[in-house]
C-alpha cells in the first residue's frame, strides 16, 4: 500500500506520522510521570495532615478519651479527598473514628508493618496506616480511608487533551508538510515525468528541468540528462547505421531474407528477394511452403531440406547450391542459396540468413554458348556438304552442256534439259553462297557491299516469302571496301534477320541502301537496314545490343545485335538505330573507307 503512494504522498505520510508518534510517546511519558508525582503528593498531603492530627489527639488516647479525639480527628474532614478516619490503640482496639457514611467507617485495623506509615490501594481508594508515636513507641495508629478516584478522573482530562494536541499537531504537521514537501519533490516529480514521457514517446530529445540546487537531487537531474544525451547521440548513430543498412540491403542485387527462429518468423527481406520469389513477402508472417524447391537434376527438395531450414535446424551453414525455384504461378527461376544460422554466445540459434543470387542469365548464357556451339557445328557440316556437292555438280553441268550441244534432240527433250540446267545452276549458286557465307575470313579482302548484301538476300528467299515481304534495294554506290568478307556478311545476315523477324505475321517493305558518305574527316559507306516491322520502345532501345538480351523468348539468343556491333568495331565503324513502336527501325552502319588495312602482300597486288 506504501509502495503505491506517490513521493509527495509519502513525505506527506511519513512526517505526519512521525510527528505523530513523537507526540503520543511524549504524551505519555508525560501523563505516567504526572499520576506518579500527583498521587505521591496527595500522598505526602494526607501523611502529613495524619502527622499532625494523630500527634494531637495522643494525649486524648493517653487519658482514655474518645470524643476528644473524635474531635481532633474531625479535623481531617477539611481535606475532600478523605472518607474516614479511625484510632486504633497499641493493642488493635478501635478507640475513635468518623466517617462520611457509615459503609466507609473502618473498624478492623489493618494488617501491622514494622513501618511507620503503611498504605495500600483497593481500586481507587486509598488506605493509609500511621503509627502515632509516644517517647519513640507506638502508642496508637491512625488509619485514614481516602477517594483517590480524582486520579483517573486527572488522567481522562489529561488524556483527552493529549489527544486533541496530538490531533492539532498531525493536522499541523499535514498542512506544513503538504507546503513545504513541493520544494523538496518538484524536481524528483518532474524527473519521474520526464522518464515516463520518454519510455511512453521513445523521444530521447526532452531533457528535464534543472532545479538549480547542487544537493543530491541537483546531481541526480544533471546526471539523468547527461544520460539523456548519451542515448540520444548512440540512437542517432545507431537509426544512421540502421537507414544505411537498410538502404544497402533494399538495394543490394542479391535476395536476402532473415526470419526468427525457432518461429520461422521473417524478421526482415529485401526488394530483390520479393522480384525473385514473386511474393510480397514481408507482409507475410513466415515463409510460405508453395514453392518448390528443386535440385539441378529437377529432383524436388523436401522442405526440411531447403538450405534455410538446414540453417534452422541443423546449424548448417550452406555455400552457393544450385537450386531452381518454382513459384506460385508455376513460373520458374534458377538460384545459387547459401544460408547461415546466426547464433547466440551460448551457440543457440536465434536466426537464420537467406542469400539468393540470380542464375537466370548465366543458365542463358550456358544455353546460348551450347546453342552457338551447335549452329557453328551445323554451319561447318553444311559447309562440307556444299563443298561435296560442288565437284559432282559441276560434272553434272558439264555432261548436260554436252547433252544440250547434240543437235539431233528432239524439241521437248532439249526443253527438259534445259529446265534441269537452270534448276542446278540454282543448286550450284545456293551451294557455293553457303560455302563464302560459312568460310572463316580470317585476312581482311577487298569486296563489293552491295554484291555482299545481295549474296545474304539470297539465303534469305525463302523466309523473305514466307513473310510476305517486298524489298527495295537502292544501291547507289558500287564502292568497295577492304573488309573481312565472312564476319561483315553476318552483320547483314543478323540485322535482315531482325528486320524479317519484325515483319513476321503482318507483311511489310524491306529497304536495303547502300551510299558513300563523309563522316567528318572521315570518308565510307553507310547502309542502312530498314523496315516497317512492329518497331521497339525507347525502354527496350536500350537493352537491344546488350548480349543475351531478346524479347523473342528461346527463338532468340540475344547475341545478334551484340556481335554485329564487335564486328562493325572491328571495322572502325559504327552502328546506329531509329525507331518508333509500330511503325519501323532504321539500322544505319558506317563503315570508313580506312577502317581495315589490307595486308601488305595484297595491297602490293591490287596497286
Ligand atoms: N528490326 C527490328 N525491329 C524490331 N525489334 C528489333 C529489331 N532488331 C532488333 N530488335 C530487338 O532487339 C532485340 C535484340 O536483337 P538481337 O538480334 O541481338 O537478338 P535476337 O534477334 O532476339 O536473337 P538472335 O539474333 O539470336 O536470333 C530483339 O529481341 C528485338 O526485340
Ligand atoms: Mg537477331
Amino acid at each position: 500500500m506504501f509502495k503505491q503512494l506517490s513521493i509527495p504522498q509519502r513525505l506527506i505520510l511519513v512526517s505526519t506520522v512521525a510527528s505523530a508518534a513523537a507526540l503520543l510517546i511524549a504524551s505519555f511519558i508525560f501523563l505516567a510521570y504526572d499520576r506518579v508525582s500527583y498521587r505521591t503528593f496527595l500522598i505526602d498531603g494526607i501523611t502529613t495532615q495524619a502527622d499532625v492530627v494523630g500527634t494531637n489527639s495522643i494525649s486524648a488516647i493517653v487519658f482514655s478519651d474518645p470524643d476528644s479525639a473524635r474531635a481532633t480527628i474531625a479535623g481531617l474532614r477539611k481535606n475532600p479527598l478523605i472518607e474516614s478516619a479511625s484510632l486504633f490503640t497499641a493493642d488493635r482496639r478501635f478507640f475513635a473514628g468518623w466517617s462520611l457514611t457509615p459503609q466507609l467507617a473502618v473498624r478492623a485495623m489493618p494488617n501491622a508493618t514494622s513501618q511507620i506509615t503503611n498504605y495500600e490501594f483497593h481500586g481507587e481508594e486509598l488506605l493509609l496506616s500511621r503509627k502515632l508515636l509516644l517517647d519513640d513507641k507506638p502508642v496508637a495508629t491512625l488509619v485514614i480511608r481516602a477517594d483517590f478516584s480524582v486520579l483517573n478522573r486527572r488522567l481522562k482530562n489529561f488524556v483527552m487533551i493529549a489527544l486533541l494536541i496530538v490531533v492539532m499537531s498531525v493536522l499541523t504537521a499535514f498542512i506544513l508538510s503538504s507546503l513545504l514537501q513541493r520544494t523538496l519533490t518538484r524536481a524528483i516529480v518532474n524527473l519521474s515525468d520526464t522518464a515516463r514521457s520518454i519510455s511512453r514517446d521513445r523521444n530521447f530529445s526532452i531533457r528535464a528541468t534543472p532545479p538549480g540546487s547542487t544537493d543530491e537531487i541537483g546531481i541526480l537531474v544533471d546526471t539523468f540528462n547527461e544520460m539523456l544525451s548519451a542515448i540520444q547521440a548512440r540512437d542517432f548513430a545507431l537509426s544512421s547505421e540502421r537507414a544505411r543498412l537498410r538502404t544497402i540491403l533494399e538495394n543490394a542485387p542479391i535476395g536476402i531474407l532473415v526470419v526468427e527462429a525457432p518461429s520461422r518468423q521473417i524478421i526482415l527481406s529485401n526488394r530483390k528477394f520479393e522480384e525473385m520469389m514473386g511474393t510480397p513477402i514481408r507482409d507475410l508472417k513466415e515463409v510460405p511452403r508453395y514453392y518448390t524447391i528443386m535440385r539441378p537434376d529437377r529432383s524436388v527438395i523436401s522442405p526440411p531440406d531447403w538450405p534455410l531450414s538446414r540453417a534452422l535446424s541443423n546449424k548448417e551453414f550452406v555455400r552457393g547450391e544450385e537450386n531452381l525455384v518454382r513459384r506460385e504461378d508455376r513460373s520458374e527461376t534458377w538460384v545459387r542459396a547459401s544460408a547461415a544460422p546466426v547464433l547466440d554466445d551460448a551457440g543457440k540459434v536465434l536466426a537464420a540468413v537467406l542469400v539468393l543470387s540470380e542464375l537466370d542469365d548465366q543458365k542463358k548464357a550456358q544455353e546460348a554458348l551450347l546453342r552457338s556451339e551447335k549452329l557453328a557445328a551445323a554451319g561447318r557440316l553444311a559447309a562440307s556438304i556444299s563443298h561435296e556437292i560442288n565437284n559432282p555438280l559441276e560434272g553434272v553441268i558439264n555432261l548436260l552442256y554436252i547433252a544440250l550441244s547434240d543437235e539431233t534432240l528432239s524439241a521437248n527433250t532439249r526443253a527438259q534439259l534445259q529446265l534441269a540446267d537452270q534448276e542446278l545452276a540454282r543448286v550450284s549458286h545456293i551451294a557455293t553462297q553457303s560455302l563464302r557465307f560459312y568460310r572463316q575470313s580470317s585476312r581482311p579482302t577487298k569486296c563489293n557491299v552491295g554484291v555482299l548484301l545481295d549474296s545474304v538476300l539470297d539465303l534469305l528467299v525463302g523466309k523473305l516469302r514466307n513473310v510476305d515481304v517486298q524489298v527495295t534495294r537502292d544501291f547507289q554506290t558500287q564502292g568497295s571496301l577492304v573488309c573481312f568478307e565472312g564476319e561483315l556478311r553476318q552483320v547483314f545476315m543478323n540485322l535482315l534477320s531482325n528486320s524479317l523477324d519484325a515483319m513476321a505475321g503482318r507483311g511489310g517493305r524491306l529497304f536495303l541502301r547502300v551510299k558513300s558518305v563523309s563522316a567528318g574527316k572521315r570518308r565510307g559507306l553507310q547502309v542502312a537496314v530498314a523496315d516497317t516491322g512492329q518497331g521497339i520502345d525507347p525502354e527496350t532501345l536500350s537493352f537491344i545490343f546488350e548480349p543475351f538480351y531478346t524479347t523473342k523468348g528461346n527463338l532468340g539468343t540475344g547475341l545478334g545485335l551484340w556481335v554485329t556491333r564487335d564486328i562493325v568495331d572491328k571495322h572502325s565503324g559504327s552502328i546506329r538505330v531509329r525507331s518508333k513502336k509500330g511503325q519501323g527501325t532504321v539500322f544505319l552502319v558506317f563503315l570508313p573507307e580506312d577502317g581495315v588495312a589490307l595486308p601488305l602482300s595484297d595491297s602490293a597486288r591490287s596497286a
